[in-house]
């Protein structure tokens, strides 16, 4: 089957194919993302009025590139996708409508999936990953600890209590004058600072559960730097790689009790997902994990680490796959956007149709 996938959550839009065999295997058709970091960029975050103005101005030409890409007409689709949240909500309602006008007009099923759970299976499109495994979700947006027991059976281990961690990323290249988005930049910085000259906290380490917290990091950053004041180049590389030493030993820490605690289960994988985990030190940090554990790191390509609409329409393709067929067809026909919708909410397809 072929879906079409829509995502506008945040500050990217994007339009998908994806293909789904009789056996499970992905591939990806067409995918096409759409950044608007450069409407963003000058105000150091995404600004969620603009954001769903520029979904509006993008959206059309995004899919039809989609559809262009795939060599496939709309009426050749065999569902319509689109991310209903969580996310901002005006982005969320620019996707999802135009996702029910197009399902409406060509008479498809429409499926209005949870982003979160995009990220889930995103290791299942790329690597037909078997379930369970632990899924470490590390984005502008969130930061969670699920172990995906089967397509919308996910159980959320930790998350944050404050921030996420590239939001941490983000507001820590801000206040060292690193722009927007902060992530990358900082990582850069940080190959070249001393991560042990700024002595920085690492919040909840070494407590139990699998919760995050990095508000006070952030926070402990910025005294730092205002006690350094001016900051030459060196201040800031070392800032830079204080802070990441500190983040990454955070994820670890955390990490390394999820798996304590769901010690029971029978993990296949290790699995990284969001902008978080195109970092470097992450991956290598999450790699010593799994290797401690006998398991493989799976770690999505690049340009699925961030948001994307192939998963968006893998979701679907998952969800559809496991639904009788003709049952419901346009079961999400009514499904409103919604700007909170936590990941272990969701029901498997059975149970929902
Ligand atoms: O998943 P994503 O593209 O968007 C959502 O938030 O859903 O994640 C973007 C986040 C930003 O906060 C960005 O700064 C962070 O991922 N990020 C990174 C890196 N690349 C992107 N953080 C640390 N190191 C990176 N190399
Ligand atoms: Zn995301």
């Amino acid at each position: 089957m072929n879906v079409l996938g829509i995502e506008t959550s945040c500050d990217e839009t994007a339009a998908a194919v994806v293909h789904r065999d009789a056996n499970g295997a992905g591939e990806i058709r067409s995918s096409v993302v759409l950044s608007q970091i450069e409407e963003h960029s000058a105000f150091g975050g995404v600004v969620p009025e603009i954001a769903a103005r520029a979904h509006v101005e993008a959206l059309d030409r995004i899919i039809a590139a989609a559809l262009h890409d795939a060599g496939l007409e709309l009426a050749e689709v065999d569902a319509i996708a689109a991310t209903a949240g969580p996310g901002l909500i005006g982005g969320l309602i620019v996707g999802l409508t135009s996702a029910k006008a197009l399902a409406w007009a060509a008479g498809k099923p429409l499926f209005a999936i949870n982003h979160l759970e995009g990220h889930a299976l995103t290791a299942r499109l790329t690597d037909q990953l078997a379930f369970p495994y632990l899924l470490l979700l590390v984005s502008g947006g969130h930061t969670q600890l699920v172990a995906v027991h089967g397509v919308g059976h996910y159980e959320r281990l930790g998350t944050t209590i404050d921030d996420a961690a590239g939001e941490a990323f983000d507001k820590t290249a801000k206040l060292l004058g690193l722009g927007y988005p902060g992530g990358p930049r900082v990582e850069q910085r940080a190959r070249s600072g001393n991560p042990e000259r700024f002595t920085l906290p690492r919040p909840l380490a070494g407590r139990p559960g699998a919760d995050f917290s990095f508000a006070g990091l952030k926070t402990a950053v910025r005294l730092a730097a205002e006690a350094a004041s001016p900051l030459s180049k060196v201040d800031v590389d070392d800032l830079a790689a204080g802070f990441q030493k500190a983040a990454v030993d955070c994820l670890v820490d955390r990490t390394r009790n999820a798996l304590a605690m769901s010690a029971g289960t029978r993990f296949t994988a290790l699995v990284a997902a969001g902008g978080v985990a195109a970092n470097k030190a992450v991956a290598n940090a999450l790699q010593a994990i799994a290797d401690d554990h006998g398991l493989p790191l799976v770690l999505p390509p690049l340009e699925l680490c961030g948001d994307n609409a192939a998963m968006i329409a893998w979701a679907a393709a998952e969800r559809m796959s496991l639904m009788p067929s003709g049952a419901d067809r346009a079961g999400d026909a009514d499904h409103p956007a919604l700007a909170r919708w936590p990941l272990d909410s969701l029901k498997p397809p059975q149970a929902a149709a």
